[in-house]
C-alpha cells in the first residue's frame, strides 16, 4: 500500500476524495489536512470532521492549515458549495476533531516518520503544500509524488482562463510547480470528463448505505449549483480524480510537459500555462492529465463508497 496524505478544502468533491482515499486497499491514508478555499478554514475543517465521522475514519489524524492564500485575500466558492461549504446532507455533531498542531507540522511529521516515501494528494489551493516545501525543504526527498487537482490546459472555471484552486493561490502554485518534485496536474481537462450522471447517482442510491445516501445528498446539491452556474447536466467530480490517479495510474492519460504559473496577468493570475505543443524548450516539470477512463473511474469511486456500508 502507498502511504498518502490528503490536503483538502471540503467541498463536495473533496468529501468524495476523502472517502476514496480512506477506502482504497492500494492506499494508506495517514493524515488529512485542511486549507481555506471553498469556504473559510473553520467551515471546511468542520466539514472534514463531519465526513471523517460519518465514514468511521475519525482516527485519521486531521489538522487545520492556512486560513488564507500566501499573499492574497481568500475568495470562497459559496456559489458552488453553499454557505457551509458542504450543503445538502443533514450533519450530526461530529466526533472527529482536528489536532492542536497545524497542518504543515502534521504533514512534516507524517512524511518524515514514514518508512516509505509518501504521496501528497492536494485537492485545494496549494497554500499548505507551498508552505511545507519552503519551511521544511528536507521533506522533499521523502515525497514520492504530488497529485494535485487544479489548473487547466484550456479554459477556466473562475475566470475564462483560470481554475479555482490555481486562482485562489497562484503564488503557492508557482512554488510547487517550481519545486522539482514529481507532480501530476489533474486539471479541468480531465475532471470535466468525470461527470456525475443520473446513472452514477442511481448506483450510489442503490448501495442503500448511510455513506451512499450521504454521497447522494452531496451530489444532489452539487448538481443544482453546477446546473445553475455553468449549465452542466451533471457536475464534474473534480477532486477524486487526483486520488484515483494514485490508486491506479492507468485510469488517467498524461502528457509530460512544462507548466508555468501566471501570477501577474491583468486577467490571468493563476493561469496554468501548459506547453502541450512544446514550444518553449523549457524542461518538463509536470505530468498533465488529459484523458480519463470514465467507466473504470466510476467503478472505483462507487466501489470505494460501498466499502463503508
Ligand atoms: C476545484 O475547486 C473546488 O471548488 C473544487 O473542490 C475543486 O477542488 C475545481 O475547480
Ligand atoms: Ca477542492
Amino acid at each position: 500500500t502507498i502511504p498518502v496524505v490528503l490536503d483538502c478544502d471540503p467541498g463536495h468533491d473533496d468529501a468524495i476524495a476523502i472517502l476514496l482515499a480512506g477506502a482504497s486497499d492500494a492506499l494508506d491514508l495517514r493524515a488529512v489536512t485542511t486549507v481555506g478555499g471553498n469556504q473559510s478554514l473553520e467551515k471546511i475543517t468542520l466539514n472534514a470532521c463531519r465526513v471523517l465521522t460519518v465514514a468511521g475514519l475519525a482516527d485519521v489524524p486531521l489538522a487545520a492549515g492556512a486560513a488564507k492564500p500566501l499573499t492574497r485575500a481568500l475568495r470562497v466558492a459559496a456559489d458552488v458549495h453553499g454557505e457551509s461549504g458542504l450543503d445538502g446532507p443533514e450533519w450530526a455533531e461530529p466526533t472527529a476533531r482536528p489536532l492542536e498542531l497545524g497542518a504543515v507540522e502534521l504533514l512534516r511529521r507524517t512524511i518524515t516518520e514514514s518508512a516509505e516515501p509518501v504521496v501528497l494528494i492536494a485537492t485545494g489551493p496549494l497554500t499548505n503544500v507551498a508552505t511545507l516545501l519552503l519551511a521544511h525543504p528536507e521533506v522533499a526527498g521523502r515525497i514520492r509524488e504530488i497529485s494535485w487537482m487544479g489548473g487547466s490546459a484550456g479554459r477556466g472555471n473562475v475566470t475564462p482562463l483560470v481554475e479555482f484552486n490555481a486562482s485562489t493561490d497562484p503564488e503557492a502554485a508557482r512554488i510547487v510547480f517550481g519545486s522539482g518534485l514529481p507532480l501530476t496536474m489533474c486539471g479541468l481537462d480531465v475532471t470535466h470528463q468525470a461527470l456525475v450522471t443520473p446513472a452514477v447517482v442511481e448506483r450510489l442510491r442503490a448501495l442503500g448505505t448511510p455513506v451512499g445516501d450521504m454521497s447522494v445528498e452531496l451530489m444532489r446539491f452539487f448538481a443544482t449549483t453546477y446546473r445553475e452556474l455553468f449549465g452542466f447536466e451533471g457536475p464534474p467530480l473534480h477532486d477524486p480524480v487526483a486520488v484515483a490517479r494514485v490508486v491506479d495510474p492507468t485510469l488517467v492519460r498524461t502528457a509530460r510537459v512544462n507548466v508555468e504559473i501566471e501570477t501577474r496577468g491583468d486577467w490571468t493570475a493563476g493561469a496554468t500555462v501548459v506547453d502541450l505543443a512544446r514550444r518553449t524548450g523549457r524542461e518538463a516539470n509536470a505530468d498533465v492529465a488529459l484523458e480519463l477512463d470514465v467507466e473504470r473511474f466510476w467503478d472505483l469511486v462507487v466501489g470505494a463508497i460501498a466499502v463503508y456500508g
